[in-house]
């Protein structure tokens, strides 16, 4: 019998899962039997299917099974079939993604906009298309981890870009980035400011218009990650930028480049974009490597978040709704003794601290028919581990209710 080979890669790997094992911080996939929706059927980990509410999807606005979003899927698989088993660039580009690029320039309220399979798609296009040599990169240091990693990519892509991190949300070490960044000799390009608008794990916001007065002073330009911005924050829910008064064209300045998702408020299916000037989305579609050298937007997704989009932008009423239903759940939980970090977001996380606890918080309020996901190390810094609760314009007060009372119950 030949020996087998001991490979490293297959003794470190196990040394791993055993040890996220021990520590409690092994994640097990529950599988969802329903659509997505306030009242799921669900199997946990365990293999039990159970009924429960669902506080952590970011399916703000209740519209991930919205029966016309759900048709106008089926309309477009039926219309285009699968998908054109090509990138864009060759014969990739369907009517229905022409269609929901001009529906997102008009809903973010930009000159155009550009679409991939995902956010972390868009993101990882946008740094090392957008940047060269010379130019600097400044990021808020709790930005979405696809913006640390296309950050990272940048230089190996083209040698030369800087990169800095700012304390989160601190203006001031921004500045003083911003000063050594003019001091650098070697920084003779574009400075690019990068921050998340509505920080997923925070649940807090950026300061927009203290982002764009640094920018206007040192020359630099503004991108802001919205995705979980979109259809929360502002009045008709187009992102942080309306909440702050910042739509392009007004009097107040604005956003250079947006990304943001599909995968959560706007439809929950999948897919991000680009959108701001054109002269931007133009040269990721000329040069950016994650659109000239893979698929584009399945047909049926672009057809069903285009969808979403266009009753979003129908019905501001849903962004109501989810705003009362935050503040009702906000007040609530507080009144159960639970401090809940301050925000006008949809995400309210409670610090709970240790990995471990967190989970078996989340696995105790299963039991009691809520699914809340606890959030620890790596996703969160050590110690900050936490119970993000979620919540969507679909929960009624009865939910609120009941996912309070299952807290109490902890
Ligand atoms: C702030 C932020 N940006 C980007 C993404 C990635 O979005 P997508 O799932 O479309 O890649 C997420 C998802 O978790 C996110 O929270």
């Amino acid at each position: 019998m030949p020996t087998a080979i001991a490979h490293p890669f297959d003794a470190r790997t196990d040394a791993t899962l055993r040890s996220l094992d021990a520590g409690g911080q092994y994640k097990h996939l529950q599988t969802i039997l329903s659509p997505m929706d306030a009242e799921i059927r669900m199997r946990t980990a365990a293999g039990k299917e159970v009924d429960a509410l669902c506080f952590c999807s970011n399916n703000y606005l209740g519209l991930a099974n919205h029966p016309e979003v759900v048709e106008a899927g089926i309309e477009g698989l039926r219309k285009f079939g699968a998908g054109t088993a090509s990138v864009r660039f060759i014969c990739g580009t369907f009517a229905p993604h022409e269609q929901l690029e001009a529906t997102i320039a008009e809903y973010m309220g930009t000159e155009s906009s550009y679409t991939f399979v995902s956010c972390w798609n868009a993101t990882e296009a946008l740094f090392p298309t957008f940047c060269e040599a010379g130019d600097i990169v400044i990021s808020d240091e709790l930005n979405h981890a696809c913006i640390i990693d296309s950050i990272r990519l940048t230089p190996v892509i083209k040698k030369g870009v800087f990169k800095g991190v700012y304390k989160h949300s601190d203006l001031d070490h921004l500045e003083t980035r911003l000063k050594e960044a003019q001091a650098n000799p070697d920084i003779t390009g574009q400075v690019w400011i990068v921050t998340d608008g509505v920080f997923s794990m925070e649940g807090d916001i950026a300061d927009l218009p203290g982002l764009r007065a640094l920018c206007d002073k040192y020359d630099a330009k503004l991108v802001v990650d919205d995705s979980h911005a979109h259809g929360v924050m502002g009045t008709t829910g187009r992102g942080t930028h309306e909440h702050y008064g910042m739509l392009p064209g007004g009097s107040h300045g604005t956003v250079d480049y947006f990304t943001g998702t599909l995968g959560k408020g706007l439809g929950g299916g999948a897919g991000g974009f680009i959108a701001g000037p054109k002269r931007g989305t133009e040269l990721v579609i000329q040069r950016g490597r994650p659109t000239l050298f893979s698929n584009a937007l399945p047909v049926t997704v672009a057809c069903s978040a285009n969808k979403a989009i266009e009753i979003v932008m129908r019905e501001p009423e849903r962004v109501q709704k989810l705003r009362d239903n935050v503040a009702y759940a906000r007040k609530q939980i507080g009144e159960a003794g639970f401090e809940v970090l301050e925000s006008p977001t949809a995400i309210c996380p409670i610090i709970v601290g240790d990995t471990a606890k967190a989970i078996s918080m989340s696995q105790r309020l299963l039991e009691l028919g809520v699914f809340v996901i606890g959030f620890g190390y790596p996703v969160v810094p050590e110690g900050t581990a936490r119970l993000r609760i979620q919540m969507s314009a679909a929960h009624t007060t009865q939910h609120i209710d009941t996912l309070v009372d299952a807290l109490k119950k902890l």
